[in-house]
Formats: structure tokens, sequence, C-alpha cells
């Protein structure tokens, strides 16, 4: 039973509930994270064995790594066999930021195409588990899509709640297409986001924002992976762009976990990336100040588009506690770095660029020296936001301009073209 061995603890007071409790947030008013009564029994080489039995759930990303978050039965996991994402080197990459041992781990390789598959899977098999019929999110277009597909593979409603045209065309096109009702909220993502909270609250139905601590639990899966691919040595930093900042603290808290339990040897340093139009952590954090204040937030990178995110506490913690960094990037940094990220054939949306453009800003502060070893964190594929993509390389003044050639229906007017392409070395 999962009451002997985790329960829900405030990240703040001494509160204690047990996992079925059916709020996310403390008497006292701040959130709770999932707490292990004993320590968890897996070693290195039942994961590896794992990594390779295709016919069982336990081959997932995810669920390889299960006595170290939600130790279910397979009967009881919805999996889209999500995480096993690849590790890159990519020599482009290094030299753009400067950094030699650079690894770039892309969630983009998710089955939804984005790393929220992997607290996805935990939280709504956690759904089913409490017996819920439907779940909800609010959302600035990822979880969106990573729930509505959880939700039709395993048979539960779902609604999503989104900000009236401020998401990507790709992540609306799969909550619509996975089937999920899809519902525009006049307002931002915050706006949204106190009200799906409201709504579940009157209707039963089950909040799968990263709010929700079994969302934290799957997503810790990110660090675990990348700790097995690199053999359990810890880089120096990690880095990753920070939104509602659920991810920074799940990998913190899974790298906290981990050492703790004596498999790594250090904890990483965490570095967060905001976009500067979308910065409040960054503010709070530079400013030294003790309380979040929030703010209208605007930026490219939709995906981040976030101005009161709810887990900064979390955040705050691990931040501080792994001698970690916040930094924030210009739209002109994200761009940049967008375009290098998806030449070097990587390909990511704005908002992982984020990881990128702030490693190459921390690596020129000399915050992260050259020689120092660093994952970057890619959260969302390429064509999440086709739009962008075609506007950043259609645009004739751009230094990145890339626009299709029109030609006529002719061999030789076509070998021309191609001849001089062959001879520019400049493309
Ligand atoms: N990168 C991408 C591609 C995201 O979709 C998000 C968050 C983040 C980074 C930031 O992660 O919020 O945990 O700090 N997207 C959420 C969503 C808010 O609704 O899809 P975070």
């Amino acid at each position: 039973m999962l009451n002997d061995k985790i329960s829900l603890d405030c990240i703040t007071c001494d509160k204690s509930y047990g996992y079925d409790y059916s709020d996310f947030y403390c008497e006292c008013g701040d959130l709770l994270e999932v707490k292990f009564k004993s320590l968890p029994d897996l070693s290195k080489e039942q994961i590896r064995l794992r990594s390779t039995n295709f016919a069982s759930k336990v081959q997932s990303g995810v669920w390889r790594f299960k006595e170290w978050h939600l130790d279910l039965e397979e009967s009881s996991i919805c999996s889209r066999n999500e995480g096993n994402t690849n590790l890159y080197n990519s020599s482009l990459l290094s030299e753009y930021t400067g950094i030699n041992q650079l690894r770039i781990k892309h969630e983009g390789e998710n089955p939804s195409g984005s790393f929220k598959d992997r607290g996805m899977t935990t939280a709504i098999s956690m759904a089913k588990l409490l017996g819920y019929k439907a779940v909800a999110c609010a959302s600035t277009g990822n979880t969106s899509a990573s729930m509505a597909s959880y939700a039709a593979s395993c048979g539960l409603k779902a609604f999503v709640f989104i900000p009236e045209g401020k998401i990507s065309f790709g992540k609306l096109s799969q909550s619509l297409a996975y089937g999920a009702h899809t519902l525009q909220i006049k307002g931002n993502f915050d706006d949204a986001l106190d009200l799906v909270q409201e709504i579940c609250k009157r209707k039963g139905i089950y909040l799968l924002n990263s709010l929700n601590p079994y969302r934290i639990e799957g997503q810790k899966s990110i660090f675990f992976e990348m700790m097995q691919q690199l053999n359990y040595k810890v880089p120096d930093w990690i880095i990753l762009p920070g939104g509602n900042l659920g991810n920074i603290s799940a990998l913190g808290k899974g790298a906290c976990e981990l050492f703790e339990w004596g498999v790594i040897d250090k904890i990483p340093r965490f570095a967060v990336v905001q976009a500067q139009g979308a910065n409040p952590f960054y503010t709070m954090m530079s400013s030294r100040a003790h309380h979040l204040e929030k703010m209208t937030p605007e930026t490219i990178a939709t995906a981040i588009r976030i101005g009161n995110p709810v887990s900064w506490k979390k955040a705050q913690k691990i931040v501080t506690k792994s001698k970690g960094y916040v930094t924030q990037v210009s739209e002109e940094e994200i761009i940049e770095a967008k375009v290098m990220v998806d030449r070097s054939g990587i390909g990511a949306e704005p908002a992982s660029c984020c990881s990128i453009a702030g490693l190459k800003k921390l690596h020129n502060q000399k915050v992260i020296q050259a020689n120092e070893s660093v994952v970057a964190v890619l959260t969302g594929h390429v064509l999440k936001d086709p739009d962008n993509n075609v506007k950043i390389h259609t645009n004739m003044d751009s230094p990145f301009y890339n626009g299709a050639i029109k030609l006529s229906n002719n061999t030789d007017e076509i070998e021309t073209t191609i001849d001089k392409l062959l001879l520019d070395s400049s493309c």
C-alpha cells in the first residue's frame, strides 16, 4: 500500500497527510510534497535490466525508477513508455556556449513532445487509482497536450484551460486532436490556473498541474535517467528554463534524494533561466527578496509566459541548497540560441532554448567555466511552435533568413540554383 511507503508533507510546516489527501495544499497554505517513509530499495543493476525489458511497463524512462517515486503495481500504471530521451553531444553548441563538456538532454523526444509526459504518467496513474473520472489543467500548451494524450489513452475525460490566443498552434492542435475539452479563458496562464483550481474543487475533478505533487515525482526521472546515462557521474551544472518552476523543483528533489540515499556523491548546481519578459523568479532571487512579486508576462517563449509561478518556494530551496543560479535572457538571445539549437540538428521550441541562451550568458559572465561539465535540458520539440520556426526563417531582414526558394517546373533552372548553393560557402 502506498500509505506505508509515502506521505504528503508540507514544504514549510511539520504537517503530514496520507497519499490520498484530496488537496495539494497544507492547511497552512503552502504546497505539499512526497516524503518517503523508508529508504527505497532499488539497485543500479535492476535499473539496467529494466531498460532492456521491452515487454514491460518498467522499460519506461519513468517507471524503471519507480521505487524512487511512486511504487505502483504495473496494473495501476498508465504509461506511453515515456522518457528514454537522448543525451546529445553537439560540437556546434559547445562552441556556441563556450562549454567543452556539454551534454544536451532532449525532453522534446517524449511521446507528446515535451518533458510533461514524465509527470503526467505518474499523476494520471494516481488519478485512476484514486477513482477520478475526469482530469483538468491550466496550460501554456505542453501540459495540456500531454494530459489530453494520457487521458485519451486511459479513458478519462479531460478539461484543458488555456489562455486565449497565447499558446502555440502545435500544442493547441494536440489537445484538440486527442479529444480534450478545450476551454479558452480570457487572461493569461496565471488567471487560467486560478480558475481551474476553483473549478476542480467545485466539481471533484483531478487537477494535473505541477502543484500536484505526483507530477513532480514523475518529473524527477529526468534527473534519474540522466544519471543512468552518465553512469551516475554527477555533472557540475544542470541548466533548464523556468516558468511555473515545477521542473526545477522536480529535478532538484530527485537530486537531493539520490544524494541522501547514497546513490550519488554530490548535488549538481542548478541554473534556472527565465525569459526577461517573464522573470519574477529572477527578480526575486537577484534582489534577495523573501517573496515573489507577480508580474504580467510577455515573451516569444510562450511555454514560460508565466508571471506568478506556483512552485517558487520549492525552486528557491533547491537553487539555494545547490549553490545554483538564476538568470534571464532577452528575446534576441532566445531566438539566436534557438537558431543554433535547430541548426545543430537537434531542434527545440523557443522556451527550451533558454537553457542554451542562459548557458552562453553564464559562461560569458564567468559563472560557469569552460571546463565544467554541464547538462542543458531542452524541454519541448521543435515542431511544438511551427509558427515561430517559419517566422524566424522567412523574415527577409533577419540574419537567419532561410525561406523557401520559388522555382518553376524546369530541371535546368533547378540545377543552376543548386549549383549556386553548392558553391556558396556562407550557407
Ligand atoms: N519548457 C517548456 C517547453 C514548457 O512547456 C514549460 C512549462 C517549461 C519549460 C517550464 O517548466 O513550468 O515547470 O518551470 N510549461 C507549462 C505548461 C507551464 O502549461 O505546459 P516549469
